[in-house]
C-alpha cells in the first residue's frame, strides 16, 4: 500500500505533489510527507495523520517552491504511524531522498550490517535502510545513483515502488518496482510519478507502466531510460494511452465517493455488459473466454482466488457457474490458498478477481497457479494493473475508478462479468436452454434499472440506519446466492462504522449464532422470493420468537415477511441467480448512512487501505 508521487520538470512541483497525495490517500492515510528540492535547498516536511495534517505542517514549516519534489502516504508497516517513521527518508549525508511503497523483508540484517560500518537510524521503517544502502553502495563502488540503486535493489529482498533523488544532481529521479506499481507520466520536458495516473491526468495522457524488476532513469532535459534491475538490459517501454479523466476521481457534488460509488452502479453494470451482452443477436462476446473456451470446456474445475468483497463476488460465482454451466467451482482466499499446497492440474481454471488488480496475496497465488501449469484468467477493474498483465486472458469490470476504501460498485461489476461468463460457457455446453438464455440476457439488461429503483429506498434506509446505529453487534443471513451477499453487508457494515457483524447462512443460525440473538440484536435477513423463501421465512419465524429485531430486504410486494419484519427494504423481483445485484445495494446505503451517522471517515476507514499490496 502506500501511495507515491514525484515530479521533475518546468512547473512547481508543490501543487502537483500535494493534489497528487489527495488523490492517493485512498492507498493509505496513517501519514504523510513531501520533500522539494529548489536548486539550492532540500526541504523535507512530514507528519502523522492525513494529507490536509501535512499540509497544515508545511505551511509552518518549509517554503513551497522547487521544480523537482516527491512525497508520500503512508499505510504503516514496519514502525508506528509517527513523524519520524513517515516518508520521505534522506540517507545519513543528507543527500539523498526517497519515498516507498512495500515492504523490504531482509533489512534487518541489512540494517545490521550498515550499522557496523557507522551508519545510524532515526525512524524503525525499512525503507531508511534502504536510501542508506544505497548510499552505502555509491560511495563504496563511486558509482552513479542509477546504478547504486540498482546494485542496492539486488541485494534485497521483498516489494517496492521507490522514487529516489540525489540533492547533488537535482536533474534526475531514480524510480524502481517490484510488486508495487508505477506509473510514469511522460509530459513536454516534464515526468510525473506516481502509483497510479490519477496524479497526473490533467497534465498527460501518456504514461509507461513500469513492470516488476525494472527501474527507469528520469532526466528531465532527456528522455527517460528504463532497464532491467537483475541484468542491467535495456528496456524498450509500452506507452500507453490514458482512458481516466478529472471528473472520474472527484466526488461529482457528493459527499463521500462511496455515495457516488454506490449511485454510480446503474451506469458502471451497463458499463459492464456493454459491447458483451448482445441480446438481440442472442449471444455474449467476450474476447478473453472465446479465445480460450477450450480451456474452460475442458476444465476439471474452475479455482477462483480473491481477498475481501472480490472473495464474496467469488462466493457468488460458484453459485452462479454451478447451477448455470455445470462446472464445480471452488473458491479460495487467495491468502490461504497461496501458502498450501493445494492440488493444482493443467486441466484447472483459475479465475483471480481483483478490484485493484493490485492485491499482494492474489498476485501471489496467481503465479503459484501458473507454476503449476493452470491457465489462469483475471476479472479486474483497473486497466494495466499487475493482476491484468500478469494472468493468461482475463475481462475487465470496467466500473470505473472506485476510490471508497469500501468496496461496492466493484463488487456488482465483478459479479455482472462472471454471471456473463457462466452463461457464455453455459450456452457453449448446452447446459442452459435457448429459452432460458434469452430470458437470462433480457433480465441481466434489465438489472441498471432494478438498481436504480432499487437506489430509491435511500431516504427510507436512512430512518432504517438512525434506529439502529447504536447497536454493537449486527448479524446478516442469507441462503443461496444471497448467503455471499449478507458476508459482503457484514463486511461493508465492519469496515466503515467499526460495528462488529458477522455474515451466515440463514440455515447455520441454529448451529451457535442463535444463541447471541435477544432484543438488542438487529438481524438483517435478506429474504426475497427464491427457492428456499419459505426456509428463509420459518428463520425470521426463529429470530422473532427469540425478541431480535428484523430487518428484512424482501421482493417488491412480499406482504408476508412485512408482517413478520419489524422494518423491510424492497428491491425489484428478478431471477434469482442475478438477485444478488439488487440485494446488496440496500446493505451498502445501510452500512453509509450509520457509518456517516457516527461521523466515521467513510472513504478512509481506520486501518485500511484501497490497495493492499502487502501480505
Ligand atoms: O483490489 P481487490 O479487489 O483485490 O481488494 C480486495 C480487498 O482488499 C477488498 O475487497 C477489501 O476487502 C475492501 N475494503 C472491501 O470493501
Amino acid at each position: 500500500m502506500c501511495g507515491i508521487v514525484g515530479y521533475i520538470g518546468h512547473r512547481e512541483a508543490y501543487p502537483i505533489i500535494i493534489e497528487g497525495l489527495r488523490r492517493l490517500e485512498y492507498r493509505g492515510y496513517d501519514s504523510a510527507g513531501v520533500a522539494l528540492f529548489d536548486g539550492t535547498d532540500l526541504k523535507i516536511s512530514k507528519t502523522k495523520g492525513k494529507v490536509s495534517d501535512l499540509e497544515l505542517r508545511i505551511n509552518e514549516e518549509i517554503t513551497k517552491t522547487g521544480k523537482l519534489g516527491i512525497g508520500h502516504t503512508r499505510w504503516a508497516t514496519h514502525g508506528v504511524p509517527n513523524d519520524v517513521n513517515s516518508h520521505p527518508h534522506i540517507s545519513n549525508s543528507g543527500s539523498l531522498v526517497i519515498i516507498h511503497n512495500g515492504i523490504i523483508e531482509n533489512y534487518e540484517s541489512l540494517k545490521k550490517e550498515l550499522i557496523t560500518r557507522g551508519y545510524k537510524f532515526q525512524s524503525d521503517t525499512d525503507t531508511e535502510v534502504l536510501i542508506n544502502l544505497i548510499e552505502e553502495v555509491k560511495t563504496k563502488e563511486k558509482v552513479k545513483l542509477g546504478k547504486a540503486v540498482q546494485i542496492a535493489l539486488n541485494q534485497v529482498v521483498g516489494a517496492y515502488a521507490i522514487a529516489v533523488f540525489d540533492k547533488t544532481r537535482p536533474e534526475e529521479v531514480i524510480v524502481a518496482r517490484l510488486g508495487s506499481p508505477l506509473a510514469i507520466g511522460i509530459g513536454d520536458g516534464e515526468f510525473f510519478i506516481a502509483s497510479d495516473a490519477s496524479p497526473f491526468i490533467e497534465y498527460t495522457k501518456n504514461a509507461i507502466y513500469l513492470e516488476d524488476e525494472e527501474m527507469a532513469i528520469i532526466r528531465f532535459d532527456k528522455k527517460i531510460k528504463v532497464r532491467k534491475i537483475k541484468d542491467d538490459s535495456l528496456v524498450d517501454p509500452y506507452m500507453q494511452e490514458l482512458q481516466l479523466n478529472l471528473e472520474q476521481i472527484e466526488k461529482g457534488g457528493y459527499d463521500h465517493f462511496m455515495l457516488k460509488e454506490i449511485h454510480e452502479q446503474p451506469k458502471a453494470i451497463r458499463d459492464t455488459f456493454r459491447g458483451r451482452l448482445l441480446r438481440n443477436e442472442a449471444i455474449i462476446k467476450m474476447a478473453g473466454i472465446e479465445d480460450n473456451m477450450k480451456k474452460f470446456l475442458n476444465a476439471n474445475r474452475i479455482i477462483i482466488v480473491a481477498c475481501g468483497t472480490s472473495w464474496h463476488a467469488g462466493l457468488v460465482a460458484e453459485y452462479i457457474f454451478e447451477d448455470l454451466a455445470r462446472i464445480p467451482v471452488e473458491v479460495e482466499y487467495a491468502s490461504e490458498f497461496r501458502y498450501r499446497n493445494p492440488v493444482i492440474s493443467e486441466n484447472d481454471v483459475l479465475i483471480a478477481i481483483s478490484q485493484s488488480g493490485e492485491t499482494a496475496d492474489t498476485l501471489a497465488a496467481i503465479k503459484m497457479a501458473k507454476s503449476k501449469g493452470a491457465f489462469v484468467f483475471g476479472v479486474c477493474n483497473v486497466v494495466g494493473s499487475s493482476i491484468a498483465r500478469e494472468t493468461d486472458a482475463g475481462a475487465y469490470t470496467h466500473a470505473g475508478p472506485e476510490i471508497g476504501v469500501a468496496s461496492t460498485k466493484a463488487f456488482t461489476t465483478q459479479i455482472t462479468v462472471l454471471s456473463l461468463i457462466a452463461l457464455r460457457l453455459a450456452r457453449a455446453k448446452g447446459t442452459i436452454s435457448s429459452s432460458d438464455f434469452r430470458r437470462y440476457l433480457l433480465e441481466m439488461e434489465l438489472i441498471p434499472e432494478k438498481v436504480e429503483k432499487a437506489l430509491e429506498s435511500d431516504k427510507h434506509i436512512r430512518i432504517v440506519s438512525d434506529i439502529y446505529k447504536e447497536a454493537s453487534n449486527f448479524l446478516y443471513l442469507g441462503r443461496g446466492f444471497n448467503f455471499p451477499v449478507a458476508l459482503e453487508g457484514a463486511l461493508k457494515l465492519k469496515e466503515i462504522s467499526y460495528i462488529h457483524a458477522e455474515g451466515y447462512p440463514a440455515a447455520e443460525m441454529k448451529h451457535g449464532p442463535i444463541a447471541l440473538i435477544d432484543e438488542n440484536m438487529p438481524i438483517v435477513v435478506i429474504a426475497t422470493k427464491a427457492e428456499h423463501y419459505d426456509k428463509v421465512v420459518s428463520n425470521i419465524q426463529e429470530i422473532k420468537s427469540r425478541k431480535g429485531k428484523i430487518i428484512g430486504v424482501i421482493t417488491e410486494g412480499d406482504t408476508v415477511v412485512r408482517k413478520l419484519a419489524d422494518h423491510v427494504i424492497e428491491v425489484p423481483d428478478t431471477i434469482e441467480a442475478l438477485s444478488p445485484l439488487l440485494t446488496t445495494i440496500p446493505l451498502q446505503l445501510l452500512s453509509y448512512h450509520i457509518a456517516v451517522m457516527l461521523d466515521k471517515n467513510v472513504d478512509q476507514p481506520r486501518n485500511l487501505a484501497k490497495s493492499v499490496t502487502v501480505e
